[in-house]
């Protein structure tokens, strides 16, 4: 296969941000390829972020990673591969510099692999001058990580579980612009720690061994199409109501299963009935949890001080993290990712 021209160097960068999901993706029907056993719904987030630059260099012998100015062999396993379905489709083997940064913790429940995928290959068709769609985008992110699927769009974004087996409809579409309801996301970070079962493995696990799984799929539609409703009437209790019951559920499904997933610690106990106590004073909160510990409160944007005040006081926060509603994965000046 060809290479790009000695002494040339294709260069992009790129910044996406996590989403959190409302209606809680969980299960993979395809494991190589990312592919869901459920459609899932998120919003994206705007002050946090992962910045990336990937240069195809005919210099290069093998792919370099580095994140946060340190070289990570593991993530640049999973980056490579990514690259190799890019590398495949612009007709090239020539191997890429990747230097990426995350202005918040990785691998801690803050959906570091979400940004990082949906940037990285937003920064790499840049550089090889892959003229993607966002569709196509989404599907080249899902297969680094699944719910990268839906950083690629902005405001909130459905990733439909598709039907084929090859993949090919299973990426996310918008649903509506940040900036037509900018709900506010107030995280209380009660570890900093990386998880102990990767979101993955947990999939596989429950997949395996939870008596819940067929429940699990069969409720996601109506879940789906309730948070849909919700989202295009702007109803913030029904949007509430649909959001906690798809996280409880997912968490009670990954409980059931032998043994039994505990994403959860006592902080994060805590920060769930404190969300529901606030909203039966009539403040508009609801609570949202991933596969780790950290907490995300939901609320209107007059919400959020008070919101974040109260998760403070818990015996186990150790800190807050305030984000409005962002846009999606775009291409930015490559300066900006070593400032
Ligand atoms: O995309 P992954 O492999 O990091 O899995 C994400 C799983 C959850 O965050 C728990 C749910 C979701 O829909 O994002």
């Amino acid at each position: 296969m060809p290479s790009i021209p000695t002494g040339v160097v294709r260069q992009a960068a790129a910044q996406a941000q996590p989403n959190i999901a409302l209606v809680k993706y969980w299960g993979k029907r395809d494991v190589a390829l990312n592919l869901p056993v459920v459609g899932s719904l998120s919003i994206t987030l705007d002050s946090i972020w992962t910045r990336t630059l990937v240069c195809f260099e005919p210099a290069l012998a093998q792919d370099t990673f580095i994140l946060n100015g340190v070289a990570n062999a593991a993530a640049g396993a999973r980056a490579s591969t990514s690259l190799d379905v890019l590398r495949a489709r612009a007709g090239i083997t020539t191997r890429a510099r990747i230097e990426t940064r995350n202005n918040f913790p990785t691998g801690a429940g803050l959906a570091s692999s979400a940004s990082g995928f949906a940037a990285l290959v937003t920064a790499a068709a840049a550089a090889l001058g892959l003229e993607l769609d966002a569709r196509e985008r989404s599907v080249l992110a899902r297969r680094g990580s699944g719910s990268a699927a839906r950083s690629i769009f902005g405001g909130y974004a459905e990733w439909h579980r598709g039907t084929r087996d090859d993949g090919t409809d299973s990426c996310a579409e918008p649903l509506l612009a940040a900036s037509a309801w900018p709900l506010r996301v107030v995280v209380a970070v009660t570890s900093e720690a990386q998880k102990s079962v990767s979101s993955t493995d947990g999939m596989l696990r429950t997949a395996r061994t939870s008596p819940y799984e067929r429940a699990w799929e069969s409720t996601q539609e109506a879940d789906l199409a309730e948070a849909r409703a919700a989202i295009h009437a702007h109803d913030f209790a029904k949007l509430a109501a649909v959001s906690e019951a798809s996280c409880l559920k997912m968490h009670a499904l990954a409980m059931a299963a032998r043994p039994g997933l505990l994403y959860w610690n006592a902080a994060t106990m805590a920060g769930l009935h404190c969300v529901r106590q606030l909203r039966a004073e009539g403040v508009p909160v609801f609570f949202t949890v991933d596969a780790g510990p950290q907490l995300k409160a939901v609320c209107l944007p007059e919400a959020a001080e008070k919101v974040a005040a109260a998760l403070c006081e818990l015996p186990g926060v150790l800190r807050i993290v305030e984000c409005g509603l962002g846009a999606g994965a775009r291409v930015i000046p490559m300066e900006t990712v070593a400032a």
